[in-house]
């Protein structure tokens, strides 16, 4: 089950934000998603019961739910995607530990010398870890709040470039963000004419996504004709039974069902190493352990 975690250390830099709209992307593609929130402030299950009292139309639910990591974690019957969002200031066995869920982390980095430096300081961390490392979890930056009048993004994207971090792609400040948000909104549920320049900047992330956001083949098949279902709240939720045992994390008796990723998010060629078997070992031995701390 294809897993995106949205992560920087930096409080503030458009975590909850990021994580919303991936979600309502997921939502209105047709792709039941569930919306899990690392943080304790919880911030996307605030926005999903606001989004509960919006007459909003999608193709599939968006499902919340909380990690708690002291529990195996499952995710509902029906759902085929996750969003994780995370608090600021993660490090060390709790960034770790979203790593080994991970299959793609997104580092939203606004432009200040004190933004990119966090952001830089946490890719270092990330590639430290063996399934970053190998390139079996792809982390990209996304650069937000960017005023539209300066040459914010081409000094961001020049950072990147330094840290050999991909970018793909920015989203300017403005306060349609701030108050779909507010709403339990995001642009995806605007008429796409009133954002259409907002929407044309997420196209290159999208596309950068889409090996992994797109609807899984079992899911289409297994229901053919999802009718559009009113999504009030994410509260389809409750009709999503819990699996009986699907691990959000690909073990090797799941290796089979990962969706074979193309060229943008292809893992790198590379021998593993010592040090990758290891972590695969961790993985595939240990999950619900190493959960269980
Ligand atoms: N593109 C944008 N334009 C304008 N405002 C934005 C944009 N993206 C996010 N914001 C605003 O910036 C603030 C911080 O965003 P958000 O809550 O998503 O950050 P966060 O990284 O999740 O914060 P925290 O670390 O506290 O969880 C919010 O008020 C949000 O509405
Ligand atoms: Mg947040």
């Amino acid at each position: 089950m294809p897993v995106v975690a949205v992560v920087n250390r930096k409080g503030g830099s458009g975590k909850s934000t990021l994580a919303t709209h991936l979600a309502a992307h997921c939502a209105h593609s047709g792709i039941p998603v569930m919306l899990g929130d690392v943080d304790k402030q919880q911030s996307t299950q605030a926005w999903l019961r606001l989004r509960a009292t919006q007459a909003i139309t999608t193709p599939a639910p968006i499902v919340g739910w909380t990690v708690d990591p002291r529990s195996v974690l499952r995710a509902p019957t029906g759902v085929t995607h996750v969003i994780l969002d995370t608090p600021g200031g993660l490090r060390g066995f709790d960034l770790a530990r979203v790593v080994m869920f991970a299959d793609v982390i997104l580092m939203p980095v606004c432009n200040s010398v004190f933004d990119r430096e966090s952001a830089a300081d946490c890719y270092a961390e990330l590639l430290t870890l063996p399934r970053v490392a190998s390139g079996r979890c792809r982390v990209a930056a996304v650069g937000m709040r960017l005023d539209a009048r300066t040459k914010a993004d081409e000094v961001l994207k020049e950072w990147a470039d330094k840290q050999k971090l991909p970018f793909i792609g920015v989203l300017r400040e403005t306060q349609g963000y701030v108050r779909c948000v507010e709403q339990g909104l995001t642009l995806f549920d605007m008429p796409p004419a009133k954002v259409e320049a907002d929407l044309l900047q997420w196209k290159p992330i999208l596309s950068w996504l889409s090996p992994v956001l797109r609807p899984a083949p079992a899911a289409v098949k297994a229901k053919p004709a999802a009718a559009p279902t009113p999504a009030p709240n994410g509260s389809r939720a409750d009709s999503l039974k819990p699996a009986q045992a699907s691990l959000l994390v690909y073990g090797q008796r799941d290796a089979h069902k990962r969706p074979s990723a193309p060229a943008a998010l292809a893992p790198v060629a590379a021998r593993p190493s010592m040090f990758d078997r290891v972590g695969s070992l961790l993985e595939s031995w240990g999950v619900s352990r190493f959960l269980q701390r």
